[in-house]
Formats: structure tokens, C-alpha cells, sequence
């Protein structure tokens, strides 16, 4: 646990800042995605297709799809702020990449018809970065932040009062002139989104009213994503191909609407602009996603714990460096999805190759020595 319970230790700093350093700056640094990651969820390719994919951004709760559940509880919670004329507490989202954490919170801010600001904890480098948007906040503002696990400690502190007494702590002034004054905030909403909930004090957990988890999405859902992107791009895609092309997507909407724009590409260059179900296998084929929607970086993970690893249990770390990958990009990007798709098992003692594994890439279970020829 970091940042300990201690939460009116004030802010050891010079001046306030000045009230223009707002959220753009830090819109710019969450949209360049610090996040490592590979293949279809690259960040290089999330900075070239940023634009696109803003187009393709849900802006209000009923474009949202799928995740009826969160959603529904969400609109109920909205609706009661809403009709108290009051901020809607503090909301917490957790999930893996690419499921529309940041969309909602964006969502949220025009469902409230409140202002919204973002940011990314790791652009929140001292104490000031964090109090310059919290002095730019007005009433019931929803404001963003990203990444929340990253929080430096000091920081955290100071949300920790902001958060719950709507107050920021100063100290002006150096040594024993030094005093601190209590600047009051308005009422507003934070909205903390993190892949890793593990990874976050609970200190901080605590102080938020609403806890949304994301799932995967079911194909269902999917293909229904994948329609009104390929509605919104003008694009012919026939159902055969919609249902082929959510069941590859690793049940995560960011992956569909890429792999969306990929058949559009190959669906102009090779057809007649359709995109038909030929034209998504021919396309997968090429772009080397299966049709579990596994990339080869993917299998490659499988392949070295069942070959080198004897199927594991092997430590994350080895694995990690087995495959040229940083444990962080391991645990974060690649592994959640193998995870519950069931091709990898996540141990008190390692990762272990699960039989779906070895049977997909062609195994006999349990024994790496007897690859099947095919
Ligand atoms: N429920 C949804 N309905 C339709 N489109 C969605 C939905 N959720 C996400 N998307 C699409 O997927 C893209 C990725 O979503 P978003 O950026 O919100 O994910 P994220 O959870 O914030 O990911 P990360 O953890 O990488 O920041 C969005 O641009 C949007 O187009
Ligand atoms: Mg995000």
C-alpha cells in the first residue's frame, strides 16, 4: 500500500499555479498513450489512428454498447445526481485496455452536461501539476485521470483531500514563515481509471463512491460495436463477416474497430469495397490473427511456456524475458485476454499453459515433444 492513511499532510511546494495550466496540455499527453503495448493494441498505431478512432468514440450512454449491467446502474446513478443538481460521486473503472474506460468518463460528462477534464497520472509530475486543474474545476466538472495507479505519493495526498473535503492544501512561503492555506474547491466528480486495480492503495480505492469493473465483451456485443462503427464509415459489411470479425476481436472494442478499418483496406485494394466474410478470413489470414483473435506475439507467449517451459508454471519475469517483452506489456496487454479465453492459467507458481492451448497450436496435450503435423 502506498500513500498510508496520512492525508492531511500538506503540500510541500512554492506557489500556486497559475490557473491557466488547464487540462489540454494533459489531453495531449493521455491521447500520445504512454502505455506500452504490441500488435493491434500498438500504441504507434493508437497515435495514427487517434483521429479516427475519436470519430468512432461513443459520446453519449446510449451508444454505448454492450456492458448493460455497469450501464444501467451507471444511468440510475446519473439520473439521481442529476436530478439533485449535485455531483455524482467519485467513480472508480478497472479493466483491461481498450474496453472504453476513458469513452465513459467522457460519456459521463455530457450525460451530466458538465465540463470534463482529463489527465494521466504519469503527466502529473509535482504537486503543482495536479492543484493547476484542480483550481481550474468548476462546479460538478468531471475530471479524468488516467492511468490512476501511477499516482505519485505526494500527489495522491492531495487528491485524497480534494476528493473528500473538496479542498486543496498549499504551503506558501519556506521554513518557519511557511504557512498553509486551504483553498475551497467545487463540488466535482473524479473519474480514476486503471488497468491494474491491484496496484492502487486502497486509501485511495476507499474514496470512491462508484466501483465499475469491464469485462470482456461477448461477441454479441461486438458485432453490435462493429456495426454502428461501420455505419458511422460508410462501410458495406456483410453479417457473415461482422460475426467473424467480433469472434477474432478478443472481446475488446478497440481491437474490433481496428480490425474494421483493416478489411476496409483490404476489402478496396482485393474486392469491390464489400467487406465480405472471404474477404475477413483472406484479411485475418494476412494480418496473422486467428480466429481465437490471437497475434502471433500471442502465440509465440504460448509456444515458449509449453516449449521451453515444459507448459509451465514459469514466472512472469522469465516469461517476460523468454518472449522480448517487459513484464508490464506481459501482464497488461498480452495476458489478460489469454487469460480468460483459457489458453493461459495464472498460478500461485507461475503461468501454465492451459490444454486449449496446446490444442489450438497444434499440440498433444500436456506433451510439447509431440507437436501434431499439419
Ligand atoms: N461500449 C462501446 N461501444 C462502442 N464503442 C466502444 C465501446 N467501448 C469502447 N469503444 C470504442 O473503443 C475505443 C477504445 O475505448 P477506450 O479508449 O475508451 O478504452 P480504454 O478502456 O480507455 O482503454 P485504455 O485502458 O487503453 O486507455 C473507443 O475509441 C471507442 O471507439
Ligand atoms: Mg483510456
Amino acid at each position: 500500500m502506498k500513500g498510508g492513511e496520512g492525508r492531511k499532510t500538506p503540500i510541500q511546494s512554492g506557489n500556486l499555479p497559475p490557473a491557466e495550466a488547464d487540462g489540454k496540455a494533459h489531453t495531449a499527453a493521455v491521447e500520445a498513450g504512454a502505455e506500452p503495448s504490441r500488435g493491434i493494441l500498438d500504441p504507434g498505431l493508437r497515435g495514427a489512428e487517434d483521429e479516427k478512432e475519436s470519430a468512432l468514440r461513443p459520446k453519449r450512454l446510449s451508444e454505448f454498447l454492450g456492458q448493460d449491467r455497469l450501464k444501467e446502474n451507471l444511468s440510475i446513478f446519473i439520473r439521481a445526481a442529476r436530478e439533485r443538481g449535485e455531483a455524482l460521486d467519485h467513480v472508480f473503472l478497472l479493466g483491461p485496455p481498450g474496453l472504453g474506460k476513458t469513452t465513459l468518463a467522457g460519456i459521463l460528462s455530457w450525460e451530466l452536461g458538465v465540463d470534463f477534464k482529463v489527465t494521466s497520472a504519469p503527466a502529473l509530475e509535482k504537486p503543482k501539476d495536479l492543484a493547476g486543474i484542480l483550481t481550474t474545476v468548476t462546479e460538478r466538472t468531471v475530471f479524468f485521470i488516467d492511468e490512476i495507479h501511477r499516482l505519485k505519493p505526494a500527489i495522491e495526498e492531495m487528491l485524497y483531500i480534494a476528493m473528500e473535503d473538496f479542498e486543496l492544501d498549499w504551503i506558501i512561503g519556506q521554513g518557519p514563515a511557511a504557512r498553509t492555506v486551504r483553498i475551497p474547491l467545487p463540488p466535482f466528480t473524479l473519474v480514476g481509471a486503471t488497468t491494474k486495480a491491484g496496484m492502487v492503495s486502497s486509501p485511495l480505492v476507499s474514496r470512491f463512491g462508484i466501483s465499475l469493473r469491464f469485462g470482456f465483451y461477448e461477441v454479441r456485443e461486438i458485432i453490435l460495436i462493429l456495426n454502428r462503427s461501420a455505419t458511422i464509415l460508410g462501410m458495406d459489411l456483410s453479417p457473415g463477416a461482422a460475426s467473424l470479425l467480433a469472434a477474432s476481436s478478443r472481446g475488446t472494442p478497440r481491437v474490433a474497430n481496428r480490425l474494421l478499418r483493416r478489411m476496409r483496406d483490404f476489402a478496396q485494394v482485393f474486392g469491390k469495397g464489400r467487406v465480405t466474410e472471404a474477404v475477413v478470413k483472406e484479411g485475418l489470414e494476412r494480418l496473422e490473427v486467428d480466429r481465437y483473435g490471437l497475434e502471433r506475439h500471442d502465440r509465440d507467449i504460448l509456444r515458449s511456456v509449453i516449449e521451453k517451459y515444459g507448459g509451465g508454471p514459469v514466472g512472469a519475469e522469465t516469461l517476460a524475458i523468454s518472449v522480448g517483452e517487459s513484464v508490464e506489456t506481459l501482464e497488461d496487454y498480452c495476458e489478460p485476454y489469454l487469460i480468460q479465453a483459457g489458453f493461459l492459467q495464472r498460478t500461485p507458481r507461475g503461468r501454465m499453459a492451459a490444454p486449449l492451448a496446446y490444442e489450438h497450436l497444434g499440440y498433444r496435450t500436456g506433451n510439447a515433444d509431440e507437436r501434431l503435423l499439419f
